[in-house]
């Protein structure tokens, strides 16, 4: 029997306290490192953690102690509104599991928690390139469901604030400390006949249910982090006509590095191209012409191609990659000496990016680093 005294019961099981906290614990931690790249790893294993926490409070809600199911504290909104008025009378009905008011909170609190994590695997997908979506969405679409994901997120926070304002006013009202209550599990029982509630029962089944819903998404995270994606990557396509043509003299870069006007002008200039003359046939200025089309930076998936394309103004036709906001904002710490030696100028795109011929541009495909000091002299192929 869970009855420790004649008037205190277990209202609140261990699985839903120890989900109830571990989700405080989860969801300020993925927020506190949101947006900082360097704790982007750990606002992922908060994030996949919050999510398999979740997933087993839905789980939970079905076959879980009688408070913590649903069909116990979500209540019609005729129930709602009267628990309200109760509130405002300062005489609320006191209910031993969520009061109606306090179920649709945890309800919503739910849904809205599911939908984070989705949209948090979206943003993973379509920005960074990892995880269950990885490669199905573009980087402009990740971007959306950033904003999406971050709206959720600032919901949940508003949401929670009134959740604690319940918290407060119901321990206020009924002379208790829900807070408490949320740790130890037990509250008062006055003229309502409680009927035992079953943890034992179902503790076997809790604990399976709480190291699938925490296990699986860390093995998920293990097993992604094992061989870095940019490698199996196929990478964008160029034509044979454009590497031949373009790759001669220099790495044949990728048409969603620059906007299609920018690639109109190079081959509209190509009769001075940095001092080069390249003297290209009318049809294989055609051909080249239709390689880029459709395949520029307004184009491509890539976060590149994105960033680059909004970083350049609409009124504004750069002929070098070098000469964009984003691509100079990125590499604004190499320092002069380091662009002066003859394997890593500027256009050297492949001396420092693994996956450049691909025109991906993976952060985690970047092969050397701007010394930490970036007044520092020192080449780094002063080595070789
Ligand atoms: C005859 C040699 C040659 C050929 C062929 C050639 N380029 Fe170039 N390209 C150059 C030189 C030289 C530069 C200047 C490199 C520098 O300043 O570091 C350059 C620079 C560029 C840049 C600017 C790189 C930057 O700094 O961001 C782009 C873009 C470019 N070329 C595109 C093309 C395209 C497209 C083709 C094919 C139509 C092509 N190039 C073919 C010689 C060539
Ligand atoms: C001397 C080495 C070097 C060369 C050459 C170089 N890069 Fe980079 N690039 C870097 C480094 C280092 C970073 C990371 C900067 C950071 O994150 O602060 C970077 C970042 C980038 C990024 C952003 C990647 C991301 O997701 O953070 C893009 C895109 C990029 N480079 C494109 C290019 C292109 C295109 C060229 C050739 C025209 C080029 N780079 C040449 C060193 C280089």
């Amino acid at each position: 029997m869970t009855q420790t005294t004649p008037t205190n019961i277990i209202v609140w099981d261990w699985p839903t306290r120890l989900f109830h906290w571990l989700l405080v614990a989860t969801f300020g931690i993925a927020f506190a490192t949101s947006g900082d790249d360097p704790l982007l790893r750990v606002h992922l294993w908060s994030g996949f953690l919050f999510f398999g926490l979740i997933v087993f409070r839905i789980v939970w809600g079905f076959i879980g102690t009688r408070y913590a199911r649903f069909s116990d504290f979500v209540a019609s909104p005729a129930h709602v509104i009267a628990h309200i008025i109760g509130v405002l009378h300062r005489r609320p009905q006191r209910f031993l599991g969520h009061n109606p008011a306090g179920g649709w909170a945890i309800l919503l609190l739910l849904g809205l928690g599911f939908l984070l994590a989705l949209f948090g695997f979206l943003v993973l997908g379509g920005q960074e390139g990892y995880g269950l979506f990885a490669g199905l969405l573009t980087f402009a679409q990740g971007h959306q469901a950033m904003e999406i994901h971050e709206a959720i997120c600032f919901s949940m926070l508003a949401l929670i604030g009134i959740h604690w304002a319940g918290v407060i006013v119901e321990s206020f009202l009924h002379r208790e400390n829900l807070v408490a209550a949320m740790f130890h599990g037990r509250k008062r029982v006055e003229n309502v006949a409680p009927s035992p509630n079953s943890v034992p029962t179902h503790a076997k089944l809790a604990i399976v249910i709480a190291l699938g819903a925490l296990v699986t998404p860390t093995v998920f995270l293990l097993s992604m982090d094992s061989k870095p994606l940019w490698a199996n990557n196929p990478g964008l396509k160029i034509t044979h006509t454009w590497e031949v043509a373009c790759g001669e003299c220099h790495l044949p870069f990728s048409p969603s590095l620059l906007p299609s006007r920018s690639w109109e002008a190079l081959l509209a200039g190509e009769e001075d191209h940095f001092g080069d003359i390249l003297a290209l046939k009318p049809e294989t200025k055609e051909a080249l012409r239709q390689s880029f089309t459709g395949h520029s930076a307004e184009d491509e998936p890539t976060e590149a191609a994105y960033q680059i394309n909004h970083s350049v103004q609409k009124n504004q036709t750069p002929q070098r990659i070098s000469d964009t906001p984003y691509w100079r904002k990125k590499h604004r710490n190499i320092d002069v000496e380091t662009w002066k030696n003859k394997d890593m100028g500027k256009a050297r795109c492949d001396g420092c990016h693994a996956d450049a011929k691909e025109g991906i541009f993976d952060d985690r495909a970047i092969t050397w680093h701007a010394p930490f000091n970036a007044q520092s002299k020192q080449s780094p192929e002063n080595g070789r």
